[in-house]
């Protein structure tokens, strides 16, 4: 096996050094897979800037990865040596470099890995996020219908139904959109102007500019909505859904608003009576999850096939190049993008 590579991150808060690394074996139920891509997340930026997360540092971040297996811990059937995968990582919870997205090997876990076929490794990296499905279908959270492959109906207690995913052309909302409308939903959504035309194509049935005060009047004229999503989850987006669910003088309209960052944060609006902030907590490993994470993550489920058929879209995605250019991608990622995943190739040399 060749030397191992990573992009450390060698204190909190640091910058990064890239360096020879050693290649962790995998334990038993882990993966050891040669990543050909991994993407990089907000997370990611908001623990490299800000330290959200204690980690021991030396520290690898970055995830999904997507490459060829290279070596199975002990008790793993389900992906063979040599095989396309994708899978989430968990450098967040273990704590150690090996668990990280941003080097040639990366340690994952069985459970999470998904075979690819012939998906592009950058593609599959930008598509394989467990937070939409997580935050749709969960048990916990809005526990939506969950859609299959073909698409089949409703059943008559959720035909009709309307959700409401607030910042459609962000990663995460792009891809609840695709994951709504496959499994039957009417998607309402907002963006920028210039990403309307991005969230038509991931088949959203009405489209908003998140800017334009007429938005607010807008979405309320689409009512009833019996899902709420905030995949931005700021204090200036839910003040807008707070708009739309209690404009000054009228009564409120009861809901629950599921979101990405907690609601706790310095700055968030306090709700009106009748309406409830959700902060999505969600663990593929949780028990009540179990038949979520078979549904969406066996081998032949909904994520193996949703990829490999083309029935999930999300932004597309931008190869910034190789390790070496790790730092500049969280950089791009803290300063913020729009519609687009960045992505580092660790075997590139660029
Ligand atoms: N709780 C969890 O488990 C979990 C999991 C994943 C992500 N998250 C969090 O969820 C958030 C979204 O993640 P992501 O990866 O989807 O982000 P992302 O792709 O980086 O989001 C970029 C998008 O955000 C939109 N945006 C930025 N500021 C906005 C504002 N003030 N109003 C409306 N839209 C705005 C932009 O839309 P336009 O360019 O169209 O304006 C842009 O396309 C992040 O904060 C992330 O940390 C949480």
């Amino acid at each position: 096996m060749t030397t191992n590579r990573a992009a450390f991150m060698e204190t909190e808060k640091g910058s990064f050094v890239v360096r020879d690394a050693e290649t962790m074996q995998p334990g038993p139920g882990e993966v050891l897979v040669k990543v050909h891509a991994t993407a990089i997340q907000p997370a990611d930026a908001k623990i490299a800037k800000f330290a959200v997360l204690k980690m021991e540092y030396p520290s690898v971040f970055g995830g999904p990865v997507a490459g060829f297996v290279e070596a199975l811990g002990e008790g793993v059937k389900k992906v063979a040596v040599g095989e396309p995968v994708v899978s989430g990582t968990k450098f967040y919870v273990h704590k150690k470099a090996g668990y990280g997205g941003l080097q040639r090997f990366a340690v994952v876990d069985e459970s999470e890995i998904v075979e690819i076929g012939d998906v592009s490794f950058t593609d599959a990296v930008t598509l394989a996020s467990y937070t939409p499905p997580g935050a749709l279908f969960g048990a916990s959270t809005l526990h939506l219908h969950r859609p299959t492959i073909p698409a089949s109906p409703l059943p008559a207690s959720e035909q009709g139904k309307k959700i409401l995913i607030w910042g459609g052309s962000s990663a995460m909302g792009a891809l609840s959109i695709s994951y709504a409308k496959q499994a039957g939903y009417t998607v309402i959504s907002t963006s920028s102007p210039q990403n309307l035309s991005l969230l038509r194509s991931l088949g959203a049935d009405h489209v908003f500019d998140h800017s334009d005060p007429s938005t607010v009047d807008s979405i309320r004229a689409l009512f009833p909505i019996d899902y709420w999503f905030d995949c931005i989850s700021l204090p200036a987006t839910v003040s807008t859904i707070f708009k739309i669910l209690a404009p000054e003088g009228s009564p409120v309209t009861k809901a629950n608003i599921l979101m990405l960052l907690p609601p706790s944060m310095p700055g968030m609006p306090q709700p009106p009576e009748g309406v409830t902030l959700q902060f999505h907590r969600f663990s593929t490993h949780a028990p009540e999850n179990a038949d979520w994470a078979k549904w969406l993550l066996a081998r032949g489920g909904f994520l193996e096939r949703g990829m490999k058929e083309g029935v999930l879209k999300g932004v597309p995605a931008e190869v910034v190049g190789g390790l070496e250019k790790a730092e500049e991608g969280i950089e791009r990622v803290h300063k913020g993008v729009s519609a687009k995943k960045i992505v580092v190739e660790p075997w590139s040399d660029c």
